[in-house]
């Protein structure tokens, strides 16, 4: 993909529905007794993995437009799959997905893509070995493909060295089927979709500060999910806006889950001009449409509790903060180095090349901003949040700017560029 200069952006956009919510429901609706509806369900290749893992054991998944019908057999419903199940590019698949597994009737491998056989799966392997599963890394590399062996499992208090949502998710998953309670403490709270959405599927699930409890199940029920935009995905059309000269853009529908809206919170710091107007839904996923504005942003410090609620945004915070008078640190963010890619890498390496000021420190980066852009060659290496913020750096930029293996927005974010472009 080839992105130039543009003068202004404008207009409204509806962004494809939550990446997390969407895998969610997949799981919980497998997992329930009776038929799960999902409107807005994110058609990304990501969630079509889980989709189709689910439907390799057994169950009957309707995906037509953007409602997926999920004809859940409950709790001990699932069947061993006939092959190695395939999660692609997912982490949010195979780490909320072994916990599951680790409880079922039967034995699997999982696998997934050249990217997921780099990320680390010691994270999940080690609470859910605690909790007493069988769970192997086939190479013994602490990565994937993983051999699960279904258990029956004890229940655990897991205190987390990281703040996860996937770890967390996985071992709430898993203690569904404990023996006893399970419980998860965090270094700092990560998304908590996992917690709303079994509540809602009838488990008995508390929260109290950085602990989540989660009592052994007897059955989850099918629900209606309407599944709000995504704010990681709304990002790039935030920081487009308020980098762009002249632009307004509004955003419809947006997640603004307080575990999830870190980004909203740095824009604030950085002076942005933006309204964020909520709309009264009656769920617990709070939604908003969001406007930005052209805006003389400042630079800023990123770090703490901050960092697990706008962990998938740092890329475009980092163009954002190319653009941004002063400096912006980004600390406390070592996570972003097991991400698709070693973000860090990513995000830095390929902003030096459009030439900004930017360095990497070991939990984040460094970025003067003020320093004028230029075309480059950017290597999204097929991550798609890679590929996406650079092509709003790009517009930005003075020349060319070419993203190599810029498919890869399809991820989570398939017509990115067809809504991009309706902008100019
Ligand atoms: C996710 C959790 C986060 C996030 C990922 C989605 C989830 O990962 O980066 O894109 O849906 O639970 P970690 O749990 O590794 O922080």
């Amino acid at each position: 993909m080839i992105i130039k200069r543009v003068k202004n952006l404008s207009g409204e956009i509806n962004i494809p529905g939550d990446k997390s919510i969407s895998h969610r429901s997949v799981m919980l609706g497998s997992l329930a007794k009776g038929d799960t509806i999902v409107h807005g369900f994110l058609q990304g290749a990501d969630c079509l993995s889980s989709i189709s893992c689910f439907r390799a054991m057994g169950i009957d998944i309707e995906n037509e437009n953007d409602k997926v019908i999920i004809h859940g057999r409950g709790l001990h419903g699932l069947k061993k799959p006939d092959s190695v199940l395939d999660v692609g590019n997912s982490g949010t698949t195979i780490r909320l997905m072994s916990g599951i597994l680790a409880a079922q009737g039967f034995d699997v491998e999982v696998d997934g893509d050249a990217s997921i056989r780099k990320r680390p799966m010691g994270r999940i392997m080690t609470p859910l070995s605690l909790m007493g599963a069988d769970i192997k890394s086939k190479n013994d590399n602490g990565c994937a493909p993983l051999l699960i062996s279904g258990r029956n499992l004890k229940g655990i208090h897991y205190d987390s060295p990281v703040a996860s949502a996937q770890v967390k998710s996985g071992v709430l998953f898993a203690g569904l089927y404990a023996e006893d309670e399970t419980s998860v403490t965090e270094p700092y709270v990560s998304r908590n979709h996992t917690e709303l959405m079994l509540k809602d599927f009838g488990a008995d699930i508390i929260t109290s500060g950085k602990t989540v409890t989660v009592k052994p199940a007897e059955e989850l029920y099918a629900r209606r999910i309407d599944v709000p935009g995504d704010i990681s995905s709304a990002a790039y059309f935030i920081a487009a806006g308020l980098i762009t000269e002249g632009s307004e853009i509004k955003i419809k529908n947006v997640g603004i889950n307080p575990t999830r809206d870190g980004m909203i919170e740095v824009c604030r710091m950085m002076g942005a001009d933006m309204d964020v107007d909520e709309i009264d839904n009656g769920s617990a996923e709070p939604v908003a449409d969001i406007t930005v504005r052209t805006s003389s942003l400042k630079g800023c410090v990123i770090g703490g509790e901050l960092i697990p609620r706008l962990i998938d945004e740092i890329p475009a915070i980092a163009i954002m903060a190319c653009f941004a008078d002063g400096q912006t640190v980004i600390k406390d963010a070592a996570e972003l180095k097991v991400k698709e890619t070693n973000r860090i890498d990513t995000i830095v390496n390929n902003l030096k090349a459009m030439g900004a000021d930017i360095e990497a420190t070991e939990d984040g980066m460094i970025i003067n901003g003020g320093r004028a852009l230029h075309g480059a060659v950017i290597d999204s290496k097929l991550d798609h949040r890679i590929a996406m913020s650079f092509a709003i750096a790009g517009l930005n930029a003075d020349g060319e700017t070419e993203i190599v293996g810029s498919e890869c927005v399809d991820i989570s974010f398939p017509d990115f560029f067809e809504k991009l472009r309706k902008m100019w």
